[in-house]
């Protein structure tokens, strides 16, 4: 039996995000912490903190058998909604069709403005005065589901990709765990 309030956090590496999310919870619970990289930095500190874990190694793994071992391990925890946070991995359509409507990513782009990866730079070299994150359901088509929420930062005139990727992920730790406590009851 999916619950909507009982959460799955998907990561890649370090899990800024994800610890975001479990400390700011409001209305629902974190039930499963999952990664497609063993070493992903965010799965000592989901351990550390009692959280139950559970990680694969996706490189040499064919995309399906992944995605249908993930959704064992979310089932076997009764989790209804899904939160990418620093996810690195396409998931499968056999995987995004049952769930569909039920997984959110948070991109550091005001989406539909720069889809994909590092986009900071050519935001900066297009002269781009705002930028920002974006909180959005995830399809088949990368980044580009209905979004549920964003965040903007201004552009200041020093501004680096890095200056700019640290004050965007501060907005990010704001702004997701509001828009998914306010999606687990819609
Ligand atoms: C975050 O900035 C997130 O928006 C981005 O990766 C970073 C993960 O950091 N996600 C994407 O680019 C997805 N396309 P974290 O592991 O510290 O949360």
């Amino acid at each position: 039996m999916r619950d909507p309030k009982r959460v799955a956090i998907l990561i890649s590496g370090r899990g800024s995000n994800m610890r975001a999310l479990v400390e700011q919870a409001n209305g629902y619970t974190v039930a499963l912490i999952a990664s497609n990289k063993l070493d992903a930095g965010g799965l000592e500190w989901a351990r550390d903190h009692a959280l139950q874990t559970w990680a694969m190694e996706s490189k040499g793994t064919g995309k399906e058998e992944f995605d249908r071992k993930m959704n064992a391990a979310l089932d076997e925890h009764q989790v209804g909604t899904i939160a990418l946070a620093g996810f690195m991995r396409i998931l499968s359509p056999w995987f995004i069709d049952p769930w569909r409507g039920r997984i959110l990513n948070i991109h550091p782009s005001l989406l539909p403005k720069y889809r994909g990866l590092d986009t900071h730079a050519p935001a900066i070299d297009a002269g781009e005065r705002v930028r920002g994150c974006s909180v959005h359901i995830v399809t088949e088509e990368l980044d580009a589901g209905e979004i549920l929420g964003q965040a903007e930062v201004v552009i200041e005139r020093d501004d680096t990709p890095e200056t700019l990727e640290r004050r965007i992920l501060g907005v990010e730790h704001q702004l997701y765990p509001k828009v998914l406590s306010e999606f687990v009851i819609r």
